[in-house]
């Protein structure tokens, strides 16, 4: 990005899912719901639940720095965004710091579903200050904060969490175009008391995510100098494959470029992107000098898109350890998917 004196590049990613799976069917058997409303309104047909935010961030981390190659202790910043922590203190990056052994310090973001594309910012700036590896962490058993007698919101979310590790480079880097917003007048729009339940107004959050994902993901790639057929890659935040379809539609991004793990993973908050990062990764749509955009959207309302090249080599084939081997098939798993937003 233009001014910026030292830049970063993406060098490392890593998943962690529970292995426990939450069907519709599960669902409809105690909720005043059908699988086909499910997966007719949001395109979810199952979610991952169980574990803890903590050790979820732990496994995502550790499987990033292998990933990189990378000395943990040679790390100096590990930012977790999360908004279901397992404590209110320490931070749960102050955990990871212990079960990692990573170096320098430890924070926790919360952005809600924009989150993890706050963090990774907030990492490309911290290299520009002379961090030389920050390891950034969306992670979050939202699961635990939903009330699972609501049927607005037990059937969105699941639990996961996803994590990248960011080095600095020479030159500019890799970061080529962010955009951060938040609108606090909608805060009561999505919400959850301490202690309590989420509440949620789902068509206004939906109105609203449509029109945040339109604005944001342009504000970045203006910014970028690119436009939307710039685009190679997009990894949105998982919602609703509804809101998905429409902001593609609207910001003129062919939804084949779309990356999507919502059909098993649910909403997950902070972990999606990265999650969904790691699912492009693992099965071949990344390549170097790809033009990445992330956005995400969220509780706030709150929003974040960044613009990055892919200067990773291509990714190896999925391994046994990945946990979206794990996965049930079914997720469009190769460049056949770009073809046909090429023309
Ligand atoms: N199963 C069956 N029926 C349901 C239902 C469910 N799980 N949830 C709601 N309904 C019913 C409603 O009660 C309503 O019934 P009515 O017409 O008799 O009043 C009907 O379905 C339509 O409700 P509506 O709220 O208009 O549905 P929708 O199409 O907007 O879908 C959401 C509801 C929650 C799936 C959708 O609004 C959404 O995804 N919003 C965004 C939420 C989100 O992404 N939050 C996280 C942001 S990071």
């Amino acid at each position: 990005m233009a001014g910026v004196t030292r830049g970063g590049t993406i060098i490392g990613w890593g998943a962690a899912l529970p292995d426990r799976v939450r069907t519709n069917a599960d669902l409809e058997a105690h909720l005043a719901t059908t699988d086909a409303w499910i997966r007719e309104r949001t395109g979810i047909r199952e979610r991952r639940v169980g574990s803890s935010t903590t050790d979820l961030a732990v496994d995502a981390g550790r499987a990033a720095l292998a990933r990189a190659g990378v000395d943990p202790a040679s790390v100096g910043m590990v930012l977790v965004a999360t908004c279901s922590p397992d404590q209110a203190l320490p931070a749960t990056a102050a955990h990871v710091q212990r079960a990692l052994g990573t170096g320098g310090g430890a924070l926790d973001v919360n952005g809600a579903c924009a989150g993890f594309v706050y963090a990774l910012v907030c990492a490309f700036g911290l290299v520009a200050t002379g961090v030389e590896r920050i390891l950034v962490i969306g992670a979050e058993t939202m699961t635990r904060l939903v009330d699972d007698t609501d049927r607005t919101t037990a059937i969105l979310f699941g639990d996961g969490g996803g994590a990248v590790v960011v080095e600095a480079v020479d030159g500019p880097g890799a970061l080529l175009g962010t955009d951060l917003g938040c609108d606090g007048s909608g805060a009561h729009l999505l919400a959850c008391e301490v202690g309590g339940t989420m509440v949620m107004d789902g068509r206004e959050v939906f109105r609203r995510a449509v029109r945040a994902t339109v604005r944001s993901a342009g504000a970045a790639l203006d910014r970028a100098g690119l436009r939307p057929d710039d685009v190679d890659v997009l990894v949105p935040h998982q919602a609703n494959a509804r809101i998905l379809d429409a902001a593609c539609e609207r910001l003129g991004i062919a939804s084949a470029r779309a990356v999507s793990t919502l059909e098993h993973s649910g909403n997950t908050s902070a972990a999606s992107i990265p999650l969904t990062l790691c699912h492009a990764a693992a099965t071949g749509r990344l390549h170097p000098g790809d033009r990445v955009l992330f956005v995400g959207f969220g509780a706030g309302m709150s929003w974040a898109s960044a613009v990055v090249r892919w200067d990773a080599p291509a990714a190896a084939a999925m391994h046994a350890g990945d946990p979206w081997a794990t996965m049930s098939a079914g997720i469009p798993s190769s460049d056949e998917d770009r073809t046909g937003g090429d023309t």
